[in-house]
């Protein structure tokens, strides 16, 4: 998979040469380009916003820096054989070096955006390149998505309701989420299917977890746990999952 973040703060992005996502690209299974939109400016102040059209608070990201960036990240994605092997085998046996923009996806981080959900991260998963538009201030004019409809998927999504100051950290959260699902990016497959949101505890809150000392500060973990009857912790944990979903989140049980 190939990703680009296009933004005014590329330092924003020294995370992704971290951990898993960072692993991810080190084995060859992801690339990433990050690209300061301000090179995409002619002005001697590399200016990248304006006053709203119709008046109001704050400034608006001027469309043309967005097109140029745009035209150069979609157009010069290289998908590598590597990465096209984990999307679809049969792509890296008659690998072309053109980009297949039915496979890429412009993601918009922004409030007014459809829910980012872990659907969401599954589907964008099996894309071969998203690129991550990363707006600050009120927004980006909104021609800016209209414009890229005409040539690839866009989707505009947000990562919660609350306001964060501009798309990177958003952008970020939803890479780690996508990335993860990679196959080969987790050691162990068998912690994507037991967790929240997917698999048998689809739609629960994940069960509580304790690990040894069985005694730490006078505090015991649950007697069920240590009775290695299999059927009872199975039982039990299904039970823990329903309660914290109930309390917490009672919307997921519908
Ligand atoms: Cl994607 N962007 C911003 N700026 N704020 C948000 C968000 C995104 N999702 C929730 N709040």
């Amino acid at each position: 998979m190939r990703l680009d973040y296009i933004t005014i703060f590329p330092e924003y992005f020294a995370p992704l040469s971290l951990s898993l996502v960072g692993k991810a690209i080190d084995s060859g299974l992801l690339s990433v380009g990050v690209h300061d939109l301000r090179d995409y400016t002619h002005d001697a102040h590399r200016t990248v916003d304006d006053t709203p059209f119709g008046g109001g608070a704050g400034m608006v990201m001027k469309p043309g820096p967005w097109g140029e960036a745009l035209d150069d990240v979609i157009s010069a994605a290289t998908v590598t054989p590597a990465e096209a092997a984990i999307s679809d085998i049969d792509e890296s046996l008659s690998f072309s070096p053109e980009p297949d923009l039915a496979r890429t996806c412009l993601i918009i981080p922004a409030p007014s955006g459809y829910p980012f959900t872990q659907d969401q991260a599954e589907d964008l998963s099996g894309m071969d390149h998203l690129i991550f538009a990363c707006g600050r201030y009120e927004g980006i004019d909104a021609r800016v998505a209209q414009y890229a409809r005409q040539r690839v998927e866009v989707r505009e999504l947000s990562i919660g309701d609350y306001v964060v100051n501009g798309g990177e950290v958003a952008a970020l959260v939803m890479t780690e989420a996508i990335v993860r699902l990679l196959p080969g990016v987790i050691g162990n497959p068998d912690s994507l299917t037991e967790e929240s949101y997917s698999g048998d505890f689809a739609h629960l809150l994940e069960y509580p977890t304790y690990t040894k000392p069985a005694s730490w500060r006078g505090l015991d973990v649950p007697e069920v746990l240590v009775s290695g009857h299999h059927g009872r912790i199975a039982q039990w944990r299904r039970e823990q999952a329903e309660e914290l979903t109930k309390e917490r989140r009672p919307d997921l049980l519908g």
